[in-house]
């Protein structure tokens, strides 16, 4: 006799008109430079292949060492390391074979590099390009995402090329002024989502034994990750929902750790989360292990599907 399954809920999720299977996918960062890192996250169960931020060339990045894990997340100040944009170009018709969104991730040291690699990239078989304005370690460049008068025309610059959705990976925000700045900025162009947030840039975790920073690039300054920006993600991901269209889809991305931490970010109005520092740690078993667990909190709470709970975070 077959037993009767409860029905799982739907965790298909849609962001930027691009299907993806699950809510769970990596983030640009860990894991996602080579080739072979690209392969297996197409075998693996996450919801799309992010690749790690490209520039015009190939970089190797900021000196070892650039990574620590800390008790609840990690502090990072990798510098960008990546094979080239033209050597992603050329991968992507052999990652098509997953059947899964295949997302760019592209951080030009100016915005003529992103011009040339976006124009490039519209003609590529990615799906969706993430277009990098955060990133806090490379020495000498600031965020662009910091400053608003470079954001606009980083953005007019870039939008003008090809029809494929163009989103921007932004720093956090701390500032209900900011939130709004930035939210009028984007709303001027044809961008379709956001990942939301980056590494807290520019942060110093100092070991008392040592008594020196424990990364070197920058004098130890580097980017947070982890539980530790777990809230200022969240509020980030609900004051864009509230401020964006929802034409506009958003990435949460910050904490991720378990299927609790995507439901937040699902109450927050993400449409999808990104994991790095977790999928960093523990590799691509934790794509399906957060699912699942994302699965049995929507079934506990009688969620058939994941858009019930989308942005229905209950006010006190
Ligand atoms: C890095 O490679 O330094 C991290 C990328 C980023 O923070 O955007």
């Amino acid at each position: 006799m077959t037993k009767t399954q409860p029905n799982k809920p739907n965790l298909s999720s849609t962001v930027a008109e691009v299907n993806f299977a699950s809510y769970i996918l990596n983030a640009s960062g860990p894991r996602c430079t080579t080739e072979a890192e690209l392969h297996n996250l197409g075998q693996s169960e996450s919801a799309a292949i992010m690749t790690k931020s490209c520039t015009l060339l190939a970089r190797e990045g900021n000196p070892e060492p650039r990574y620590k894990a800390l008790p609840q997340g990690s502090i990072q100040s990798m510098g960008l390391p990546n094979l080239g944009y033209k050597a992603y170009l050329d991968m992507l018709p052999r990652l098509t074979q997953y059947n899964k969104p295949l997302i760019v991730s592209i951080s030009g040291l100016s915005i003529n590099d992103n011009v040339e690699m976006v124009s490039a990239f519209q003609k590529s078989a990615a799906d969706l390009l993430e277009v990098n304005f955060s990133c806090p370690n490379v020495p000498g460049k600031p965020q662009l995402g910091y400053d608003f008068e470079q954001t606009d025309k980083a953005l007019a610059a870039i939008t003008k090329f090809g029809d494929k959705p163009l989103g921007i990976k932004l720093p956090a925000y701390f500032d209900f002024n900011h939130f709004e700045t930035v939210a009028n900025i984007l709303k001027k162009y044809p961008v379709k989502f956001i990942s939301s947030i980056n590494s807290i840039g520019n942060t110093l975790v100092i070991d008392p034994e040592t008594e020196s920073p424990v990364i070197k690039p920058k004098a130890g300054f580097g980017g947070l990750c982890g539980s530790y920006i777990k809230p200022i993600g969240l509020a980030n991901v609900n004051a864009f929902r509230q401020l964006l269209p929802k034409e506009i889809s958003i990435f949460g991305v910050g904490g991720i750790y378990s299927g609790s931490d995507a439901f937040e970010y699902l109450l927050a109005g993400a449409d999808a989360v990104q994991v790095a520092t977790c999928y960093q740690e523990q590799g691509t078993e934790c794509f399906s292990r957060i699912s699942n667990e994302l699965s049995q909190i929507l079934s506990r709470k009688n969620y058939q599907d994941i858009n019930d709970a989308k942005g229905a975070l209950k006010l006190l």
